[in-house]
């Protein structure tokens, strides 16, 4: 995550990677993903490594994610390999001994289906569940207060909720898991109840302004206000500037002039005169969009000794876009089978179509069909090896499985990133077909590993 968090904004063309399965493997590392008591708790971690990723990720970028599924039960499946040791550190302090699921014992988990939903349905940027967003927009639109504070040359925005009772904010703090409660003492008169206030600031604040924004009324202005704020801090930083720079010393005239006018229009807002502004409404973080399962079939596999189901020969492969509108270069594939009377995908037809006047369309009824010569559009179950590679890593990525993922998915010269490198097949696959790679990996080992690797690639092409 934080590997992700130093990216910029809509920099990376193309995610391919493969995150750690859950509860499956110890990869001997402290912080590492997959080893939740819970599947809940995994979900919700790698979700919000993928929410870090669209905000990386060019609108017209693609991302592939290989994930497996776990067999819930009750003697736990914690897989140990040479990395496994008794007690190490992972979110709560210890290794789960055993995995808690809700499910019947021997019942798959399906877990790579509840990702992908999770992926489809989560909107937010930091609250991420509807009702938490009613609930807050509902509480700030009551008793909370969106603003802008101005300090000795500062602006920066903020939301914050003050009241009595302690309670409610704690919940908003567990909700949005950011901002701070404390104790307001009434100096002027000590008999005064106890106040406690939460707050958040800079663009954590404009991002619960987002989140919130349908169930706001009457400080729809003030999130919209803060909301440019941000983007105007952003551009700031864009162009090199420090965004959080003294009124007067980084700051053009026009810009220092808009942040003037923002501030003095929130104050007006908030004062209940305010008119309306025209500025855009905040940014929605919208769901990824699923445009295939691909089921990668491994003809291979491992045989299995279970005699009381079938023998698993196939994973899924998610293809997520974050935009209805990416790039995307069609990749073709050998016919296989003869063609049906509508020629399968991708007929070439010769001749002129003729008018049918049955159907008052045009027709391809008198023409000669034949097939594309590229071959046809390439189908969604890929039958690959598995191949293990001879470096001291477990789940490599076979490069044939995810060539077709950077050609389609990556323009030449643009740039895959694998949040999960470990031995870099990712890395070697984009720069065998010249596209630059960022790969992001806990392990230090596996990053020797994968440098080690891609360095004799280097050799071999240059
Ligand atoms: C399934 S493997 C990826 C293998 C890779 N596709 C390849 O071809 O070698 C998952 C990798 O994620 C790494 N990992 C686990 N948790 C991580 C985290 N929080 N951040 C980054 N990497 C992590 C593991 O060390 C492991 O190498």
């Amino acid at each position: 995550m934080e590997g992700l968090k130093i990216l910029p904004d809509n920099s990376i063309d193309c995610v391919v990677t493969s995150p750690p399965y859950w509860s499956l493997r110890d990869y001997g590392v402290g912080g590492q993903l997959g080893l939740e008591p819970t599947f809940q708790e995994y979900i919700q971690k790698l979700c919000n490594i993928f929410d870090e990723v669209k905000r990386i990720l060019k609108k017209e970028g693609t991302c592939w994610v290989n994930i497996g599924d776990t067999y819930s039960t009750v003697s736990g499946s914690m897989g140990k390999n040479k990395w496994s040791q008794p007690k190490y550190s992972i979110a709560d302090g210890s290794m789960p001994e055993k995995i808690k699921t809700p499910f019947p014992d021997k019942s798959l988990c399906q877990i790579p289906s509840r990702f992908a939903i999770e992926m489809t349905r989560r909107r937010g940027y930091i609250v991420k569940n509807e009702t938490d967003e009613a609930w807050l927009g509902g509480i700030i639109e009551g008793e909370g207060c969106i603003t802008i504070a101005h300090h000795n040359g500062y602006y920066e925005p903020r939301v914050q909720i003050a009241m009595v009772n302690k309670g409610v904010l704690d919940r908003v703090q567990q909700i949005t898991g950011v901002g701070t409660v404390s104790k307001q003492t009434e100096r002027n008169n000590p008999k005064w109840r106890d106040s406690y206030i939460w707050k958040a600031s800079g663009s954590t604040a404009a991002k619960i302004c987002s989140d919130i924004f349908d169930y706001l009324v009457s400080k729809k202005e003030q999130a919209r206000i803060i909301w440019r704020m941000v983007e105007m801090q952003k551009e700031r930083e864009r162009t090199g500037g420090d965004p959080y720079s003294k009124v007067g010393q980084k700051y053009s005239e026009k810009q220092m002039t808009e942040r003037q006018k923002l501030f003095e229009e929130i104050k007006k807002h908030n004062q209940g005169n305010g008119t309306p502004t025209k500025l855009k409404n905040p940014t929605k973080n919208e769901p990824w969009i699923l445009r295939n399962t691909i089921i990668w079939h491994k003809p291979n596999c491992m045989p299995s000794s279970a005699k009381d189901r079938f023998t698993v020969d196939f994973e899924k492969i998610f293809f997520f876009v974050k935009n209805k509108k990416y790039w995307f270069n069609q990749q073709f594939e050998p016919y296989t089978e003869p063609m049906n009377r509508w020629g399968g995908e991708k007929l070439v037809a010769s001749g002129e179509s003729s008018w049918d006047n049955g159907t008052g369309q045009t027709t391809y009824r008198d023409r000669d069909m034949r097939p594309n010569p590229e071959g046809r559009n390439k189908r969604a179950v890929w039958s690959v090896n598995t191949k293990p590679y001879s470096g001291a890593h477990f789940a490599t990525f076979p490069e044939k499985l995810i060539e077709p993922m950077v050609l389609a998915g990556c323009p030449e010269g643009g740039v895959v990133l694998d949040p999960f490198f470990g031995s870099g097949t990712t890395g070697v696959v984009a720069i065998r077909n010249r596209r630059n790679y960022i790969g992001i990996e806990l392990n230090p080992e596996y990053i020797k590993l994968a440098n080690d690797r891609i360095q004799s690639i280097e050799q071999n092409l240059f």
